[in-house]
């Protein structure tokens, strides 16, 4: 039996299993059995009214998992599927525990575009609701290696597909509406979406949202973060290392300054992404006090970077 096969047998069973998908590792357990995904929420230390994702294996899942779908929900699955999109669609019954949708009306669907996570769904016969697999609030893991670390001893089994493609989580677009509304920015780019819808999503701001992953401060490593600009770098790396503190930088370019822990980061936005999560894993695992980064251009993928990092930087 393949490393799959019995990853899926766990699934069927009501065990939990990690698992790769482009944009990062998911903790996943059969969005149809209720003690499932009781068991995932008391691993992942999640408040009950918080949804999970359910990852299917096709874009028909739209309409067997959900009910009374709009023309963009149609569209944008047709367009970014399977990719790093999350639609909000009315939920159909049954199908998706109301356990793992907080007790919503609405279920947040996504095709991952990962060939482990397609033939884990496909192998175990059931939408797959899975959360990113870290500990609740922690930065999201994008190796198998960082689930191992946070939750390793918690779950059945980690099928390790070597670092996540993207870095960064599903943008999550609420179809239900009359105009699309982006509850969180991810993979693909606000730019894309409009392009896709023919005129522009509303985004939600900060307070009016829905979704918990949007929580301020919900991405953040222990180590205190701070954004700067290329400029004030230096300065600001040398005004702490004078202060006494241990501080690393993640940035296109290291600090010019003695003592500082320099975790490069590439300037192209997908290649950012893809190393960000390690980075700012490196710099707790490296005891650092403060980390000082400097954030990409907010445009496209850079967007949702900079709101990750907007995010991190706000953790009281
Ligand atoms: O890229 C991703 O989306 C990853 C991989 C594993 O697929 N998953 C992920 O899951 O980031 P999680 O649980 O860390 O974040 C899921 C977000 C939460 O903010 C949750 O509130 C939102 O999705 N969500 C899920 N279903 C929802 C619903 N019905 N209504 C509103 N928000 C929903
Ligand atoms: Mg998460």
């Amino acid at each position: 039996m393949s490393y799959i096969e019995r990853a899926a047998e766990f699934i069927r069973a009501g065990k939990l299993v990690a698992f790769p998908t482009e944009t990062v590792y998911g903790l996943g357990a059969d969005a149809t059995n209720p003690a499932a995904i009781q068991l995932l929420y008391s691993v992942k230390r999640r408040p009950a009214e918080h949804p999970v994702i359910a990852h299917i294996d096709s874009t028909e899942g739209l309409k067997r998992y959900g009910t009374g779908v709009s023309k963009s929900a149609e569209t944008l699955a047709e367009k970014f599927w399977p990719g790093p999109l999350t639609i909000l669609v009315h939920k159909r019954e049954p199908g998706v525990v109301d356990q793992a949708t907080g007790g919503l009306l609405t279920v947040g669907l996504r095709v991952p575009d990962h060939p482990i996570a397609l033939s884990l769904i496909r192998s175990a016969g059931v939408p797959i609701a899975a959360p990113s697999a870290n500990e609740f609030g922690k930065v999201s893991p994008t190796t198998a290696q960082h689930v191992a670390s946070d939750i390793g001893t918690k779950v059945q089994m980690i099928l390790d597909g070597g670092p996540c493609v993207v870095g960064v989580e599903s943008t999550i677009v609420d179809c239900t509406r009359t105009v699309p509304l982006v509850v969180r920015l991810g993979g693909v780019s606000v730019e894309a979406l409009s392009e896709a819808l023919g005129s522009a999503p509303d985004i939600a701001h900060d307070g009016e949202v829905s979704a918990p992953g949007t929580l301020e401060s919900h991405y953040s490593p222990r180590a205190h973060v701070q954004l700067v600009t290329d400029e004030d770098l230096d300065v600001r790396a040398k005004e702490l290392l004078e202060s006494g503190r241990s501080v690393a930088v993640i940035g296109p370019r290291s600090a010019d300054v003695s003592g500082a822990f320099n975790l490069p980061v590439p300037t192209e936005l997908d290649h950012y992404a893809h190393v960000l999560y390690d980075q700012l894993r490196q710099a707790d695992l490296n005891g650092a006090d403060c980390v000082l980064v400097v954030p990409p251009e907010a445009q496209g993928l850079g967007r949702a970077i900079c709101d990750r990092l907007a995010r991190a930087a706000a953790k009281p």
